[in-house]
Formats: structure tokens, C-alpha cells, sequence
């Protein structure tokens, strides 16, 4: 019902198109379209009403449909999931804001957590259990700086981001029977080592530079998914498929192998793609460079500004769910979800309470998550079985300041870097040569500083026994933590992909990772699934908002 416009209340918008077109015309009428069009748009602009797609005006903000309060359940408090809950709490303040409704009435958000603690497979340990001392990364360790979503989320929070780095101490390829390649001691992991010296030598420096462009092609398209008026023409989308293709990092990427593309593509001689490209995909995705598909070895590559939050990344994840206001429940194990006439009953392994929801977001992997799978059958479209990688992470403190020259053949004395990486290639191009024990190893400091004992992380597929620890370190560690994660999908080479809504008003968050398995794409994914449903309730479109900077999401900077 039209409320008569009072001072103080914003200008009907009606107001700003007849504004608009009246000096729009004068304009054209002295013959001056193009200062026409400019201030056609700078008037736009001014209304807070509006809203300009491509330089055009295209519709205002209509009033939210329905101002029925809404519930959302969350299960998992991973990346995706605290994600989800950050982007709808911001959804329904924009919503509220608009429809001039209290702080609060349009939406309940509850989180279901079986774990004890926010972050899922974004999590730290602390070296001997001691929280005194630095924790370090047990998951998910690294984002880049093309994470904008991470990035940003840093910069509200005021969370610190640091270099992942612990004090340079070289590189190494190993393949099981040798060292291909080493750096010297001062160049680190992530960065620097690309551009030495060592690096010019062995491979040329064509194969690096044809990398960076390819990698660098990827991500100008990925940069799309921050981009508001590229967001707001695209729309929100029902499936992975329309997500990629719509990016341009779709089929054309996910159904050939990495090892195709580092050849075909990126026209990288045999050594770089044998030795660099497999130890990056070996030591990111647990997978030889032939088992991997294109994005998921492109992603390994896309090292540029490697960052980590200070104290563990998963305080960016804490804090999105601390600023969505949602409830969290902690070591609350959800068992069933059942569908209702509208909507969907939640029950928890808590006294076994049932609580009734609008929608669900699912932030788990479907097949390994506890809950019962008796909803299968009211899915639409199935959720195909997905495999995860089973990852060894084996944390340990030495008194070893590398590891023993004698593990890798090497004489008594001679240097090992602080990180080796491996590669596959010669054990499948030489049948009963032998193969890497491990996916990696990485020296990650001191203890503290000073105190002579060093904090290392093996990545493997099987379990390290004591005896082969001793063996690597030439010492017995003084602290060993074992940790067995479904880190990953396998990524292997796949042109299609599970639901990201199996069913009305459930969505499906992990439905992303087959495409690519990363913190930031898990925010991405949990975007997309809160524009499908924010747009439905309440006329929130994605990227709607012109400022870019601003609009990483459906709100307008709040
Ligand atoms: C060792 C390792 C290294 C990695 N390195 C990187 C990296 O450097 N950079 C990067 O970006 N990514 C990395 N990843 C990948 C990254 O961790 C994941 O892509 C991302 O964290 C997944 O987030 P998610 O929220 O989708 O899932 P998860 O983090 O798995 O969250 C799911 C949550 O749901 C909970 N849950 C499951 N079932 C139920 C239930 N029935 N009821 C209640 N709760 C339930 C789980 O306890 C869990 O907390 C790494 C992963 C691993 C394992
Ligand atoms: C934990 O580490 C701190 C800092 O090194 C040390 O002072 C303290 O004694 C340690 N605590 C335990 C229980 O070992
Ligand atoms: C529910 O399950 C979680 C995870 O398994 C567990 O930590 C918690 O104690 C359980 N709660 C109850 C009340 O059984």
C-alpha cells in the first residue's frame, strides 16, 4: 500500500526516472547524447532506490515478497558453512534495511556442529599440545590473494595476515631416488624460488613464464565471480555447470588432465611439467599431475601472494559466524533431516531435539557426513558418491634442524632443504623404481625462537611409522601428532557434477569441491546457494550494488 512521501523518508523512485528523463531530454534536445547518457547515469546514481546494470537503468529494488520470518539450519561450521551464515545474516540486514523491518525479524540462522570447534577441515594444533606456543595449520593452510572473499573477510575482522612462511630454507624435488632439483637455502616455499637461479638453469625460462600467463588467463576469469556488474548480468545459477561455464572455467578445464594441459596448453617443456607441475599438484591435491584435472593443476600453480591469517585460518571462520549472529551448537551431530509439507525437521543427536526449518544448508561432504540418508529419496537429482583423498598429516617437532642427508643418498653433510616436494614421474616412466614415501615435507620454524627444536609437516597416503620418522630425521622426534583426513575430492578428470540443490530449499554446499577444493571457493559456493535463496524471499539480486568494492555479495556495504 503507497504511503504518502514525507521529508526524511527516501524519494519515491517514480521521482528519479521522471529527474532523469527530463534533463535527458533537454539534453538530447541540444544535440549532446553523450553528456545525455553521463548525466542520465550520475542523476541514477544519486537515488538509493536504483540500481545501474551496464550504464543502464534496469529495475529498482522491488520490496521484499513476504516478510515472513525465515529459519535456516547449518550443518557443518567449516568454511562453507560459516560462510553461508555470514552472507544471509548480511542478506536479511539489507532485506530488513529496505523493507524498513526491525534489526533481526527476517531471519533465525542455527549452525549444527558435531565438532568441538569452528573451522571443520580449517583447524590448527598447537606443537606438544601447548597452547602457549604457535599453533600450526593442520588443514587448510594457505589462501592467495585472488581469495578475495578470504581477503576481505581478513580486512573486516582485522584479523592479520601473514606470509606462510618460516624463514627461507630452499626447495627440493624428490622422486624417490634422488634429488632432481634444489634451490638454494634462502629462496622459501612459496614464492622466490620460481625466479632463481637454479630454477633458469634446470628448466629454461620459457616454461615458467608460459605458466604464469596460463595461470595468470585463469584468474583474470575467476576475478569475474567479485566482479558486481558481471554478477549482477549473470544472476544466481542452479548448477556447477552454469557456475563454471559462466566463468569460463568449465569443461574445457575439468575433463582433460592437468598433464594435458601443462603440455598442450601451457607448452611447457617436459621437465618443468615432470618435476614443478607434479610436486605443486602432488603437494596441494595429494595427486600426480596425469590423475588431476586441468583446474585442479592450475589452482596448485595460482601460489601469488600466499597468505595465512595469524594463529590459524580458521579465526576467519569463527568470526563470520560470530557476526552472523547465528546459534551455534557445538559437538551437536545432526542425524536426520525430513522433509515437511514446507520446509524440513532437523534432528540432533541432542536428546534427540527436533527443531523445523525454511531451508537447509548443507556444509558437509553428503556420503561421509553422519546424517541419515533417508532424504535421498526425495532428491530430485541424486548426489553421485564422491571420493575423498585420504591425506596423512603428520605433525612432529625434531631437534633436527633438516632432515638426514643419508634418507636421500646424499652424503653425510651435504644440505637438504626445509621443503621437498616430489614427484611420480620417474617411478611411471621406470616400472619397480622406487616411489616417494611421502607427498611432502615442510620445515614450518622453530618450536619458538631459539629453542633449537623444529616443527615439520609431512603430507602422505599412508601411515609414517616411528621407525621411518627416525629414519627421514636421523633422530627420534620429540612430538608426533597423526592426523587422517578425507581432505579432497580425487580430482580426477570430470565433466559433470553433484547438485548444488538437490532438492527445493536444500542446498548443497560441497557440491563446489569436485570442480575445485579450496577455503575460498567454499565461500563462493555457499554465496551462490544464499542468492538463490535471497533472492527468492526478498528481491536480493547478486551484485546489485555498484560498488564494487563493496559488493562481494547481495548487500550494499553493510
Ligand atoms: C590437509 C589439508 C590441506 C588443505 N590445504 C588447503 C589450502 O592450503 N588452502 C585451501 O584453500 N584449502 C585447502 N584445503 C581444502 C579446504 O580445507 C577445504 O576445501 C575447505 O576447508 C572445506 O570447507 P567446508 O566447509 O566445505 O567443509 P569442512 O571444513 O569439512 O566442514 C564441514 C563441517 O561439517 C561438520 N559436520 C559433518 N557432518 C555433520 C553432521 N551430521 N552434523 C553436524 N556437523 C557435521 C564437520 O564436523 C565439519 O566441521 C586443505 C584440506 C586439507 C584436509
Ligand atoms: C608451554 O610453552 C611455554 C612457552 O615455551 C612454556 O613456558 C611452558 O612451560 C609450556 N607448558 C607446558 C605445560 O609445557
Ligand atoms: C553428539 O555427537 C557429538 C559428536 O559425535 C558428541 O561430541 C556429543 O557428545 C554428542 N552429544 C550427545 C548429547 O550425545
Amino acid at each position: 500500500m503507497p504511503v504518502p512521501w514525507r521529508r526524511g523518508m527516501p524519494i519515491p523512485y517514480p521521482f528519479y526516472i521522471l529527474v532523469v528523463c527530463t534533463i535527458a531530454t533537454l539534453i538530447l534536445f541540444t544535440q549532446q547524447p553523450e553528456l545525455a547518457t553521463r548525466v542520465a547515469a550520475s542523476v541514477t546514481a544519486l537515488s538509493p532506490l536504483a540500481l545501474i546494470n551496464f550504464g543502464q537503468v534496469k529495475q529498482e529494488f522491488a520490496p521484499p515478497n513476504d516478510l515472513r520470518p525465515r529459519r535456516v539450519a547449518i550443518v557443518g561450521a567449516g568454511a562453507s558453512g560459516s560462510a553461508a551464515a555470514f552472507f544471509l545474516s548480511r542478506a536479511a540486514r539489507e532485506a530488513e534495511s529496505r523493507a524498513g523491518a526491525p534489526h533481526g525479524s527476517l531471519l533465525d540462522i542455527v549452525v549444527y556442529e558435531r565438532a568441538d570447534y569452528i573451522g571443520g577441515r580449517t583447524t590448527v594444533v598447537y606443537p606438544h599440545g601447548n597452547t602457549s606456543l604457535r599453533p600450526v595449520e593442520l588443514g587448510a593452510s594457505i589462501f592467495v590473494d585472488a581469495n578475495l572473499n578470504l581477503v576481505k573477510a581478513a580486512k573486516l575482522f582485522g584479523l592479520e595476515i601473514v606470509d606462510p612462511e618460516f624463514g627461507g630454507t630452499g626447495v627440493a624435488i624428490w622422486d624417490g631416488t634422488e634429488f632432481l632439483f634444489m634451490t638454494s637455502a634462502e629462496k622459501g616455499r612459496w614464492s622466490g624460488w620460481w625466479d632463481s637461479l637454479a630454477v633458469l638453469r634446470r628448466y629454461g625460462a620459457l616454461s615458467p613464464m608460459r605458466q604464469r600467463r596460463a595461470v595468470g588467463a585463469l584468474l583474470k576469469k575467476f576475478a569475474h565471480l567479485y566482479d558486481a556488474r558481471w554478477l549482477a548480468n549473470r544472476g544466481s545459477v542452479a548448477n556447477v555447470d552454469e557456475f563454471a561455464e559462466s566463468a569460463g572455467l568449465g569443461k574445457v578445464l575439468t575433463s582433460r588432465t592437468g598433464e594435458d594441459w601443462a603440455r598442450n596448453v601451457v607448452k611447457a617443456n617436459a621437465l618443468w611439467v615432470d618435476e614443478i607441475m607434479e610436486a605443486s599438484t602432488r603437494v596441494n591435491y595429494c595427486a600426480d599431475l596425469n590423475q588431476i584435472h586441468a583446474l585442479g593443476a592450475a589452482v596448485s600453480h595460482a601460489s601469488g601472494g600466499a597468505s595465512a591469517i595469524s594463529g590459524g585460518n580458521f579465526r576467519l571462520f569463527e568470526a563470520m559466524l560470530k557476526h552472523s549472529g547465528a546459534e551455534v551448537r557445538l559437538q551437536t551431530e545432526v542425524d536426520a533431516i525430513e522433509p515437511l509439507d514446507r520446509g524440513f525437521r532437523v534432528t540432533s543427536n541432542h536428546s534427540h531435539l527436533s527443531d523445523d526449518y525454511d531451508e537447509i544448508f548443507f556444509a558437509a561432504p553428503w556420503h561421509t557426513s553422519p546424517v541419515s540418508k533417508t532424504l535421498s529419496s526425495h532428491f530430485t537429482q541424486p548426489i553421485p558418491k564422491q571420493q575423498y583423498v585420504r591425506l596423512h598429516v603428520t605433525m612432529l617437532a625434531t631437534n633436527a634442524p633438516h632432515a638426514d642427508p643419508l634418507y636421500f643418498f646424499r652424503g653425510p653433510g651435504e644440505a637438504v632443504p626445509g621443503t621437498i616436494l616430489t614427484t611420480g614421474s620417474t617411478a611411471r616412466a621406470h616400472p619397480g623404481a622406487a616411489r616417494p614415501e611421502f607427498q611432502s615435507i615442510s620445515y614450518h620454524g622453530e618450536t619458538y625462537d631459539g629453542s633449537g627444536e623444529w616443527i615439520v609437516k609431512i603430507f602422505s597416503k599412508a601411515e609414517l611409522s616411528n621407525d621411518l620418522l627416525a629414519d627421514i630425521f636421523g633422530d627420534n622426534p620429540t612430538w608426533v601428532y597423526r592426523k587422517v583426513w578425507d581432505s579432497y575430492p580425487v580430482l580426477h578428470p570430470t565433466a559433470s557434477f553433484p547438485p548444488m540443490q538437490p532438492m527445493q530449499g536444500f542446498h548443497y554446499l560441497a557440491s563446489l569441491e569436485p570442480w575445485v577444493s579450496t577455503m575460498e571457493t567454499q565461500t563462493l559456493s555457499a554465496r551462490e546457494a544464499v542468492a538463490r535463496s535471497v533472492q527468492r524471499w526478498w528481491n536480493l539480486g547478486l551484485g546489485e550494488c555498484r560498488d564494487a568494492d563493496q559488493s562481494w555479495d547481495m548487500t550494499c556495504g553493510k
